[in-house]
Parts: C-alpha cells; structure tokens; sequence
C-alpha cells in the first residue's frame, strides 16, 4: 500500500488567501445586492504597461512565424532577460552580480516554496512573525519544522523572531542560532522595513553564524527611503551568505503573468558544495523555463519606457497607500507600513482579534482585509489592507471605513 506525505497532514486548515476567499464567497453569496471592495491578497489591478503589452504582441508574432519561433526556453533563463536584469537591477545599484547567477522562473512564490529542498532536513530555519505563509508551509511540507501547537499556533522546531509595534517591527537576532534565515523586506505583511546599516548586520550575523539568508525582495520596487536597500546584495559579504528572491508581479503588475528570478552567487557554498550548481540541477530537473513571450515582457521592464511608465504604476499604488494610511488615522486608527511597501499594517480596534475585525469589516463596511493572525502568532490584533486597488475603490473602501 502506497504511503502519503505525512508532512502534509500536519498542515493547519488551508491556505490563508483561500480560506479568505471562501469566506468572501459565501458571504457575498448570501449578501449578491453588497457591492465587495477586496484589499486582502495582494493582487495587483491596473493593466500591463503599454511598452510590455508591445513586447509580447511582438513575441506573439515570433512565435507564428517559422524563422522566429521558439521551443523549449534555455532552462535557467534567456540570455536577454538574464543580461538585462544583471545590468538594471544589480550593476545600477553596484552590486556585482552577474547573469549567469540569475535563475528565471514562474514568480516568487514557486521560487520561494521550492528553495528550501537545496538543504538539509535537519536545518532549522528562523522566521519572522509574523510571515509570508509560503515559507513556514513549504518547510512543513519538507518535514523541517517538528510539531504543531494549535494553541500557541507555533511549530516546535521553527524559531521565531517577534516583529510587533514593541521592537518598530525590526527583527532581533534569536537566542537559538537558525541555520536558514528567511527575511522579506520591505516586508509582506507588515509593509515595514528595516535600513540598510541593520540589514548588514543580518549579513554578518550570517556570515558569523554560517547560516544562510533567503531575502524576498518582491517589493523593492515599493522603496521611497534612500536609507533603504534595493537588494541584500548592496551589503557587504551577502554573496557568500544570501539568496535573493525577486517578482515581476508587484513591480511590473505580472501576478497573472508570472515571472520571478532568484539570484544564487557563485560564492555561497556549503563546504566545498556550490548551492549554485545544486539550483541549477534542481531548476534543469523540475523545470522547463519561463515562457519566451513573458521573457520578453520581463525583457521591457527594463527599456526606457518601460521603466517610466511602471514608475507611474508605482506612484499610482502608493499613493492609494497614502490615502489609506492617512484616512485611517484620522478615523483613529494605529496604522503602520505603506511608506516603502505597498501594505498597510494597523492595530485592529477595541481589542478586536484579527479575524473578528475580518469580519466585522466585510458584514458592516464590505470591505475584504487580511487578518494579521493568518501570518502568524504575533499578528493577532493587527489587520493588513493592500494599496493594490483601484484608486476609486480605495477612496470607496476608506469612506466605508470611516463611517464604522
Ligand atoms: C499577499 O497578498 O501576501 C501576496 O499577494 C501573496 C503572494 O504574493 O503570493
């Protein structure tokens, strides 16, 4: 008789961002004259630049074409992308990371469940809490983070590390020494960041310790503060201690596109083991390349006029992100986040838990939030709404909000 993951049992309930979908769903089924305004995923609603479109209208017709039509993309990436990205994202910033350490892919979160199989089983990780829920899941799936408590909703061989109003969201280093360190900064949930002078002690740390980090950049792009880094890369040693994880999805509006990369350096080795060479066994192995046409929408992110428009795109979230923190601090909320990331982070109201503030907003206000207790422990009483709305809906959204 075959035998299953068990790993997979000890999964608490199912993924956040589809229990809250079920949750919306049966509520607007039982509510169909409610008009639903949803800041909960982080899904981005404004079209493709105009210069992307272009290039994939272009792809499109290569691929019609005998002369020009592609198979099977080079597993780890195309030349072009790989090139522009190495130039635009890391030589711009003097980071000296080339194209050859740039592995293409589907988007970060494939990239970011998946990386964790280059290590070990007995590796322990540290997270921030709370988290993106894809790292903690994907290291449950792998069998890496011991048992569940549902009372304290902590796994036992996970560490932990606090980001609360308390310590102004900045993780502190753990008294229990991680082996694999997962940071995402700016951050998702909290849209909290840290400067660059503390994410270089995060490198050393690192490096000191031998531990590794797995730093999700996916909102850099979100970044208004000069004392902020684009990239780990920007700090000293990181090349021999970090992996970074980037998306299109923020930056450039791909979430249903796809398109992601992550930057393995030559120089991150475990012993004499290239974490190099083994993501490029594992991505030759289980992957088969991003499609050629969203290579080239990845490709024009990066032209002149790509860049300016999806500035534009930027401004036009984060000025819903402007309008939401201010709306709800003049409605008398605590709110925290929105200034280098697309996310607004706010204490819920009278004691509220997380998921009682949930639904308090959708049944009173119709408006679709996060709550901060699906990222982990130390969420609860905090709410996450998202600037990745449309400008109409936002100013709707808040107005609602102000009437509670
Ligand atoms: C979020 O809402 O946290 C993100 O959009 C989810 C994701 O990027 O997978």
């Amino acid at each position: 008789m075959f035998k299953v993951n068990d790993n997979y049992q000890k999964l608490p309930g199912s993924y956040l961002f589809s229990t809250i979908a079920k949750k919306v769903n049966t509520y607007s089924t039982a509510n169909p004259d409610k008009s639903i305004i949803r800041l909960g995923i982080g899904d981005v609603t404004q079209p493709i630049a105009p210069s992307i479109i272009a290039a994939m209208h272009n792809a499109v017709d290569e691929m019609g074409n005998a002369a020009t039509f592609r198979g099977y993309a080079p597993d780890l990436g195309y030349e072009f992308l790989r090139s522009a990205i190495a130039k635009n994202d890391y030589a711009a910033r003097c980071c000296d990371i080339s194209a050859d350490e740039i592995f293409v892919s589907d988007g970060a979160k494939s990239d970011s469940g998946n990386i964790q199989e280059i290590f070990s089983v007995d590796n322990k990780i540290a997270v921030c809490d709370p988290v993106y829920p894809v790292y903690v899941d994907s290291n449950v799936m792998a069998g890496r983070t011991g048992t569940y408590d549902p009372k304290t909703e902590m796994w036992s061989d996970v560490i932990y590390m606090p980001c609360t109003m308390e310590n102004n969201f900045v993780p502190e280093f753990p008294k229990e020494t991680p082996d694999i360190i997962y940071l995402c900064l700016p951050n998702n949930p909290t849209g909290t960041t840290i400067t660059k002078s503390q994410l270089q002690e995060w490198v050393d740390y690192a490096n000191k310790n031998g531990a590794v980090i797995i730093y999700d950049a996916a909102y850099e792009a979100y970044i208004s503060e000069d004392d902020v880094a684009h990239s780990i890369y920007e700090c000293e040693g990181a090349k021999t201690c970090a992996i970074e994880l980037r998306s299109f999805s923020k930056n450039a509006g791909f979430t249903g596109v796809r398109l992601g990369f992550t930057v393995v350096p030559k120089e991150l080795k475990c012993g004499d083991v290239s974490l190099h060479a083994m993501w490029a066994r594992r991505h030759g192995t289980k992957f088969n390349g991003a499609p050629y046409i969203v290579q080239r929408a990845g490709e024009a992110v990066y032209s002149d006029a790509g860049k300016a428009e999806l500035k534009q795109q930027v401004a036009y979230y984060m000025n819903n992100a402007k309008t939401i923190k201010e709306g709800l601090k003049d409605a008398g909320y605590t709110v925290f986040g929105g200034v280098n990331a697309p996310y607004i982070w706010l204490k819920t109201p009278d004691q509220m838990t997380s998921w009682e503030f949930f639904d308090y907003l959708l049944e009173n206000a119709n408006v679709v939030g996060t709550p901060g207790s699906g990222f982990g422990p130390s969420g609860e009483g905090y709410f996450r709404l998202t600037a990745f709305g449309s400008y109409e809906n936002t100013v709707a959204a808040l107005e609602r909000i102000k009437k509670l």
